[in-house]
């Protein structure tokens, strides 16, 4: 686990000593700025789709208490035991109860919402939200420390059908909406509890015999967490695992049931999958459904979309009732990566730029009314006026480099017959018309 440093007078000290110096982003952040527009848009798009299936937006912390993680996606995740960013405050001794954090999920948070609103909500409580989230990993291409999800729950839904409707969901946001190619959907059924309590006991058994062959993790995942040794990538690990009992020999009546329901309507529905028994997801709170979609477009990094049915995790968080759920959560900036190995384009129209140059600095204010008439008046375009530089030829070269459409200059003579003077700068053509034309022209 990280903690952040206190920052002491002496630190302080140090800093100011050094010379300027340039600062540089933390590793496994990312600025995004050329993205933008595509962002913005792969996120309208994801709304509006799941809009469609009664969604709502919530907005949860960034900043939780350890404790939520730690009951919630268990001590032995990855996630909770090696990647969490604690947080110290400055001036401030904390106790061990009131230790906070950067949220690594937000499925946790999600719930602790939930579960704190419950009386004025009513089920299912189909919800949503997107953000920062905050993992201490090894940065890589698709593996950040700081990254971006959008976050699905479905909280108070017990059949199964819910889980068929939430993929065939996903499937269509992901082939039509966003029209990716490449996907793959991977599907496996953890069964319940108890049926993991006795395929755990026989399979714990087989593998202890032969510990010396599972790699130093799955040695102690044995005791800790055997299940996560079915997805250990080394080929010893794999090799047992292939000869081991298997989980679904296991499952009672009902879990069988609805593990053939859900395969059989999501044939019904179209959506295509694969099934991967190596597949538990790394996160505890899961039962039943588990899922990845999975792009070849992508290398190493391939999941962006992982989730599954969690219907224990409002008993961990301290509910006394049972609130079955599921959900999933996309990692953007992975989906981000596809859209753009796939060559996918998303139609952004952006909107015509008009600068306006006031030619000299008399002017200035007159170019200030004329953009605010023009802001108010037509919301078709983007408005800039350019102040700085003596000359003319700078300032025009500056609306070239902005890709303006349309400049506006403003003289004297304009300004004393309350006119302006239009370019257009795609053709060239320029013409001196009234303020009232003006608006006319730009309007269309
Ligand atoms: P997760 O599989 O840990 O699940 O993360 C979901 C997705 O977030 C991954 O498939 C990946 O695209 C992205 N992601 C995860 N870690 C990183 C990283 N370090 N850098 C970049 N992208 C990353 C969850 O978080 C669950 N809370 C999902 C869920 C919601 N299950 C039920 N409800």
């Amino acid at each position: 686990m990280i903690c952040f440093f206190r920052y002491t007078q002496s630190m302080k000290v140090l800093f100011l000593q050094k010379e300027k110096f340039m600062f540089s982003r933390i590793k496994g952040a990312a600025d995004n700025f050329f993205d933008m527009p595509t962002w913005s848009s792969v996120i309208r798009k994801i709304e509006a789709h799941i809009k469609q299936y009664n969604f709502s937006q919530i907005d949860i912390p960034l900043l939780e208490h350890v404790a939520l993680f730690e009951r919630g996606l268990g001590f032995e995740t990855d996630v909770v035991s090696k990647q969490m960013f604690l947080i110290q405050p400055k001036n401030n001794e904390t106790s061990s109860s009131e230790l906070m954090c950067l949220r690594p999920e937000a499925t946790a948070g999600t719930m602790r919402a939930f579960l704190e609103l419950q009386s004025k909500i009513h089920v299912p409580f189909n919800v949503f939200c997107y953000g920062p989230m905050f993992r201490y990993e090894r940065p890589q291409k698709g593996r950040l420390r700081q990254f971006h999800q959008f976050n699905l729950e479905c909280i108070g839904a017990t059949s199964i059908l819910y889980d068929a409707q939430f993929i065939a969901m996903l499937h269509l946001l992901f082939s039509q909406t966003l029209s990716m190619k490449q996907v793959v959907l991977k599907l496996n059924f953890l069964g319940t509890t108890d049926d993991r309590k006795a395929f755990q006991k026989s399979f714990v058994d087989y593998l202890q015999n032969q510990k010396n062959n599972l790699c130093e993790t799955c040695q102690v995942r044995l005791n800790a967490n055997p299940l996560r040794i079915l997805d250990c990538k080394s080929e010893s690990c794999k090799a047992l695992c292939k000869n081991a009992p298997t989980l679904s020999t296991f499952f009672s009546n009902q879990s069988l049931q609805e593990w053939n329901l859900l395969q059989t309507t999501l044939k019904e529905l179209s959506v295509p999958f694969e099934l991967d028994p190596s597949l538990v997801r790394g996160l505890d709170y899961y039962n039943k459904t588990v899922f990845e979609f999975v792009s070849t477009a992508l290398g190493a990094q391939n999941a962006f979309c992982g989730g599954g049915r969690y219907d224990g995790l409002a008993e961990q968080l301290g509910s006394k009732n049972h609130i079955p759920a599921l959900g999933c959560a996309i990692g953007l900036e992975r989906l981000m990566m596809i859209l753009q190995e796939e060559n996918i384009n998303l139609n952004i129209e952006k909107q015509p730029l008009i600068c306006i140059i006031p030619i000299e600095p008399e002017q200035n204010n007159f170019a200030l009314r004329i953009a605010t008439i023009l802001i108010k008046e037509q919301a078709q375009s983007q408005v800039q006026v350019l102040f700085d530089g003596a000359k003319m030829k700078h300032k025009m070269k500056q609306a070239n480099d902005l890709a303006a459409t349309w400049v506006i200059l403003l003289g004297d003579q304009e300004e004393k017959n309350n006119q302006a003077t239009i370019k257009n700068m795609i053709t060239g053509d320029q013409k001196t018309v009234s303020i009232e034309a003006l608006k006319a022209i730009i309007g269309h």
